[in-house]
């Protein structure tokens, strides 16, 4: 998408350094623009577990340039095969929640395992790491088709007035390469001239929705309103939402939805007021494996998240406490929505319902 009329990924390899690797470093974000450079295997692990990216899609993303960095690193001694594998064991400790992290170091596991010489692992990890962000890229622009078609056909229905959506987190182009997915029909219906305006939940602790998503929006002219965490359900009573799409960070074959903390409370109050719910996600996302969804692992992050809040004055960025210095704080980075809740998945194969046989008729290869 593009920043200041320039068009950027958030992640790319560096042309003057081609063993480099840079991100746009989301922590400035809104006030600060940041392109960060990452030399190593650590660098990487530290901008994934510190957030300097984050969202799923871009996590994986950022584990298959990791793991590009780390055949470098193991090409330059001994024990390839050990050093390798403990990168590989580094980037996949960063982050638990997002499944497509472990998806993509798997799959430059596998790809660098298939080619013998040095020189051929090296240039097949760099090419899977580019094929798997182009794959990111061409996942997010069918979900955005799917997704304008709904968007279309639910706007249709109403007499006057903008499409309100709701959307929880950053789901945008920030989260994946380019576009997003809950993001990625309303850029397209934006673009087409569907009248539209999105509600932004700030998402605290880290507030990934007031700061990013409300950035990305205003770049690109969406009509957007930041509103505090627990303000959806009175504005679905109100009937002031048609339409709730979040992203995802990890979905299981029954199609119970894994995203970021309050997502579940956003469908309840969308189930009680008859207010559709979807989740946009590549396929990447799918958790094939794990069976009951109480078995997801939903990562804690530092409680100082919860206590602190951080902001910008005079240009600088600032941190100020919350709460009363002694008090315990949890920070609980994801929730699950059962299906029940979930009235379609949008992927880039189309939409279908949560449940184990749609999903099973979209992604034959992994079906029940
Ligand atoms: O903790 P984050 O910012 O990585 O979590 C992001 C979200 O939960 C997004 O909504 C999610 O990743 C789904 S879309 C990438």
């Amino acid at each position: 998408m593009n920043v200041n009329n320039k068009h950027y990924r958030t992640i790319w390899i560096n042309e003057k350094s081609p063993k480099t690797v840079r991100i746009i470093d989301q922590r400035g974000l809104p006030n600060k623009f940041i392109v960060e450079t990452i030399n190593s295997v650590e660098q990487m692990a530290v901008a994934i577990s510190d957030m300097h990216l984050r969202g799923a899609g871009l996590i994986g993303v950022a584990g298959a340039f990791g793991m590009y960095l780390a055949v470098l690193e193991a090409s330059r001694g001994n024990s390839f095969d050990k050093r390798l594998k403990a990168f590989a064991d580094r980037l996949q400790r960063t982050r638990p929640t997002a499944i497509n992290l472990t998806w993509a170091i798997q799959r430059q596991l596998n790809a660098i395992r298939n080619v013998h010489s040095m020189a051929d692992k090296i240039n097949t990890s760099l090419e899977t790491a580019h094929l798997i962000a182009n794959e990111d890229i061409a996942s997010c622009l069918e979900i955005g088709k799917h997704g304008f078609s709904l968007l279309k056909k639910i706007a249709s229905r109403k007499k006057k007035g903008p499409l309100n959506i709701l959307t929880h987190c950053n789901a945008g182009w920030l989260a994946f390469v380019d576009y997003g997915t809950a993001t990625a029909p309303i850029y397209l219906a934006h673009e087409k001239g569907l009248n539209l305006h999105v509600w932004v939940d700030e998402t605290r602790p880290r507030n990934q929705g007031s700061k990013l998503t409300a950035w990305e929006l205003q770049q690109h002219g969406v009509p957007h309103t930041v509103i505090a965490d627990n303000t959806g359900g009175h504005l679905m009573q109100q009937g002031l939402v048609d339409v709730v799409i979040v992203g995802s960070d990890r979905v299981t074959a029954d199609g119970h939805v894994t995203n970021k903390i309050g997502t579940y409370l956003k469908a309840l109050a969308a189930h009680d007021n008859g207010v559709p719910f979807y989740a946009a996600f590549p396929s990447s996302t799918f958790d094939w494996k794990t069976k009951n969804m109480r078995d997801i692992p939903i990562e804690e992050r530092d409680p100082r998240e919860v206590k602190m809040i951080e902001g910008w004055r005079n240009n600088k960025q600032v941190e100020v406490a919350l709460t009363p210095k002694n008090s315990p704080a949890a920070n609980y980075g994801f929730d699950t929505t059962p299906n029940r809740l979930v009235t379609g998945l949008l992927t880039e194969r189309g939409l279908c319902n949560a449940n184990r046989k749609s999903i099973a008729r979209l992604f034959p290869q992994h079906g029940a």
